[in-house]
């Protein structure tokens, strides 16, 4: 049965009747561009065709009935529109969001019954908390009428991360959830948040994901220290040169004022972000000129440096790249997301994908004795109303 179906019986089942709507959210995967979101910099993710699925209905008191497929052992969590303080548990996701609304000035007076149900894979860094979010954010503007844009839906979707969460991401994952288009990668300067979409060959090219297995249990307070030492570095550059933020200087600017850096640590943050973001806008520059070699060589580029100069990387993510990079019709290879584990994303010419994945999956087999979480993904539309 499709999630859809499931998740609306699994909500007849729990609070009888029917939903008012039912919504779903994109997770994501990024193609190039990593860790310069914060910075002021250029991504270029794409949203996936898996994501999480919400059904939903107003109430007519203040309290709130949270349910999740995939956290099946907690059972319906119970709070209400004025008790949203989180307590540990997967539905602090959702009173982040409620929180966040509330904090921008929507008057939020009744309580409602949700349960979601999502197809991504765990821990896998594909962007399942944005996907919460923002697929939050369209019930809310589903089932209270507000009118909220899907920019604004991942503003409020990175405001509950930031704010509530503890995580101090950038806007792209919760954008990729909002404003995803299918079979087109989205172009994003975060500093204006001006977009573009680009479409993905799919006649010449798949893009494959290859889950390391590895769970980024480190991740948030590593990401904060990431950020950290970009802030590090950009005030110390900013004893040399005007900077707003660290992509507002070229690779060229950076060479030249580069010693304004004391930090050695800081200093390879702040190479790994501008080289990055130059490298992100050729990289989309290639891609529409169709030219899938020089896209891929620039995805290896950019796992060299989150593996050398950002050190976000690790063994298994790296052992995936060597792997993939070593067979035939591999356009490019590197880990996407945050790092520290999750997945590797591959541009794969379209004829050698089943060799490619039938040599991944042996590889993964006899390297980490497990099954090869490997998927060739469909890219899909941002969340809606289904
Ligand atoms: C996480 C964050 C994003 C971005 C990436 C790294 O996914 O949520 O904002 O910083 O890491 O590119």
């Amino acid at each position: 049965m499709c999630v859809e179906n499931r998740i609306k019986e699994k909500f007849t089942e729990l609070y009888g009747g029917s939903p008012d709507a039912v919504c779903f959210a994109p997770g994501r995967v990024n193609l190039i561009g990593e860790h310069t979101d914060y910075n002021g910099g250029h991504v270029f993710p794409c949203a996936l065709d898996l994501g999480i699925y919400c059904a939903a209905r107003l109430r007519d008191d203040r309290r709130l009935l949270l349910y999740s497929d995939n956290f099946p052992d907690v059972g319906v969590v119970e709070a209400s529109v004025d008790a949203l303080d989180g307590d540990g548990r997967w539905s602090d996701y959702v009173k982040a969001v409620l929180n966040s609304f509330i904090s921008y000035g929507y008057l939020l007076d009744r309580g409602m019954e949700l349960a979601y149900c999502g197809n991504l894979p765990d821990g896998a860094g594909l962007s399942s908390s944005a996907a919460m979010e923002v697929l939050t954010g369209v019930v809310l503007r589903e089932l209270c009428g507000f009118a909220v844009t899907p920019q604004e839906l991942a503003l409020i979707g990175q405001f509950a991360e930031n704010r509530f969460i503890g995580l101090n991401c950038g806007i792209m994952d919760q954008f990729a959830s909002a404003m995803g288009r299918a079979d087109h990668a989205i172009r994003l300067d975060t500093d204006t948040l001006r977009y573009a979409y680009a479409p993905i060959p799919h006649d010449r090219a798949a893009v494959v994901i290859v889950n390391s297995g590895v769970k980024h249990s480190l991740a948030s307070s590593a990401y904060n220290d990431r950020r950290r030492e970009c802030e590090t570095a950009l005030a110390q550059l900013n004893t040399a040169v005007k900077a707003r933020a660290l992509c507002d200087l070229t690779p060229e600017e950076f060479e030249r004022c580069q010693t304004a850096i004391t930090d050695p640590i800081a200093l390879r943050r702040a190479r790994h972000v501008i080289s990055e973001n130059a490298r992100t806008v050729k990289a989309v520059q290639a891609l529409c000129d169709g030219d899938l070699d020089a896209f891929g060589r620039m995805m290896v580029q950019s796992h060299c440096s989150l593996r050398d100069d950002y050190e976000v990387s690790c063994a298994e993510l790296d052992r995936l790249v060597d792997a993939a990079l070593a067979l035939d019709g591999v356009y490019g290879a590197r880990m996407t997301g945050g790092g520290f584990g999750g997945c590797t994303v591959n541009l794969v010419r379209r004829d050698a994908v089943d060799s490619f994945v039938s040599a991944m999956k042996a590889f993964y087999l006899a390297t980490f004795r497990r099954e090869a979480p490997i998927y060739v993904i469909g890219i899909g539309d941002g969340a809606r109303k289904l």
